[in-house]
C-alpha cells in the first residue's frame, strides 16, 4: 500500500526534516525520522517532550494537554500528543 505524506516537520534543534502522516503524533513522526527528541510518559502529562513551535500549527485530541494558557500562547507544544495541522518547525525544550 502506498502512503502519501501531506506534511513535514523540521526539528530546528537537530537540523532534521521528517514526513508526517495525519495519524501520527509529532513525536512519533520525529522519532520515525531518526530524531532523539526526549520523551517519557507519551500522554501529555510529564512535559519531558516540551518544545516550541517556530512555524505552523498543531491540534490536540485531548481536552487540555499539560500546558498553561500562557505557554500555549507562546507556542509551546507537547509533541507526544500533538498532531500537525500544517508543516511545522519545532525546537526542543523550554526557552527559560
Ligand atoms: S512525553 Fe510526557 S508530556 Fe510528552
Amino acid at each position: 500500500m502506498q502512503t502519501i505524506s501531506l506534511l513535514t516537520a523540521v526539528s530546528e534543534s537537530e537540523d532534521l526534516q521528517v514526513d508526517i502522516e495525519p495519524t501520527d503524533t509529532l513525536l512519533a513522526a520525529l522519532e520515525m525520522g531518526g530524531s532523539n527528541w526526549p520523551s517519557s510518559c507519551r500522554n501529555g502529562a510529564c512535559r519531558t517532550c516540551i518544545g516550541q513551535l517556530r512555524q505552523g500549527e498543531v491540534r490536540y485530541e485531548m481536552e487540555w494537554p499539560g500546558l498553561t494558557a500562557e505557554e500555549k500562547a507562546q507556542g509551546y507544544v507537547l509533541p507526544c500528543v500533538a498532531y500537525a495541522c500544517t508543516p511545522v518547525v519545532v525546537r526542543q525544550g523550554y526557552a527559560d
